[in-house]
């Protein structure tokens, strides 16, 4: 449904310019999840709005079905904002407080004048059931919902124009863990009811297992590692996946006593490294990782990894 190539992305700062996506290649099939994980400020979120097309990438492409964003025609890229929807963090946050849930869910078919206002209230009210809140919201305020409810109303108010593709931007990481899963659950049965394809962007690699069929590790704007969700779990390629990974807690003590714990050292750099990414973080890291980038290589039809040690 959706590839990118080469995509790279730099921000212009006062004395360098910052490079926030390196050449970053993958595809999404249509219906399937791409988990996308990786440290607060590795990328994630820049990605998915180049996804978007809210940035525009430094070079590389954008192909979404069979055809590069930056060809589209202004009319196409108003049917593409239609088909391809966000959900952000924090619902607080992306919701005016000074309009109902009615007024916020309605706002893109007004937007895109997909409905004639006499058709509005019907819609709302199948929107409002899709995402599991009684018709009694439509009149309230974000402040009067609870988290979750507020991440409820951002998701009905992606789906108004009945989107193709969803960019969820750590759609739950703002929420309390007893409604963390609530959250997940009802993205995972909409996808399944209405064929959505999405990009669960997230910190949490327990419930990105759990909802991606696939997953990319993202380490300073370069994709370091991806693989089907089960083989990247149980058998990580990348020595920052391996690290990541054993970060999660297992909740079996004698489990968390037995298990090799490869450290994660350090900070990440400020400056790119010419050679591996990862290289001062490193515990294999050699003279060849200081100095020459690993390329992408293909160690299954479905598993690609960046390390000069694999394979
Ligand atoms: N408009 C911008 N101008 C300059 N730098 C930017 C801009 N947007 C993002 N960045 C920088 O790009 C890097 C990646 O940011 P991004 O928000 O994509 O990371 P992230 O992986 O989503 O992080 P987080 O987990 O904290 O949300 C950061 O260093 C950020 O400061
Ligand atoms: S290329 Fe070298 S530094 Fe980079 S992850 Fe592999 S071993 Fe470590
Ligand atoms: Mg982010």
């Amino acid at each position: 449904m959706i590839s990118v190539h080469q995509l790279t992305k730099r921000y212009p700062l006062k004395n360098r310019t910052l490079t926030v996506l390196n050449n970053a290649s993958f595809s999404i099939s249509e219906g399937e999840t791409l988990g996308l994980v990786g440290e607060s400020g590795s990328g994630k979120s820049t990605l998915g709005k180049c996804l978007l097309h809210l940035e525009p990438p430094s070079s590389g492409s954008i192909v979404y079905k069979g055809r590069a964003l930056d060809t589209f025609s202004k009319k196409e890229l108003f049917d593409f904002r239609k088909e391809a929807q966000v959900i952000f963090q924090d619902p607080y946050a992306s919701l005016n407080p000074r309009m109902t849930a009615a007024d916020l869910i309605a706002e893109p078919l007004r937007i895109h004048r997909t409905h004639t206002e006499q058709e509005i209230p019907k819609t709302l009210h199948t929107l409002l059931d899709l995402v599991g809140l009684p018709s009694t919201s439509l009149g309230r305020f974000p402040h009067e919902f609870s988290g979750g409810q507020r991440q409820r109303i951002g998701i009905a108010r992606a789906l108004a124009l009945k989107p193709r593709f969803l960019v969820c931007d750590e759609p739950i990481s703002a929420l309390d863990v007893s409604v963390q899963a609530q959250i997940v659950n009802l993205l995972k049965g909409l996808q399944k009811e209405l064929g959505l394809t999405y990009l669960f962007i997230a910190h949490d690699l327990a419930m990105v297992k759990y909802l991606s069929d696939r997953v990319a590790v993202l380490y300073l704007g370069h994709i370091v590692e991806i693989a089907p969700a089960e083989e990247l779990y149980n058998t990580p390629q990348h020595p920052y996946t391996q690290a990541l990974l054993a970060s999660i807690p297992v909740p079996d003590p004698l489990i968390e006593r037995s298990r090799p714990k490869p450290a994660l050292h350090g900070e990440i750099p400020q400056i790119a490294s010419p050679g591996c990414p990862f290289a001062c973080r490193c515990p294999h890291a050699t003279d060849l990782c200081r100095t020459t980038p690993p390329p992408l290589v293909q160690l299954t039809p479905t598993h690609q990894v960046s390390c000069h040690l694999k394979p």
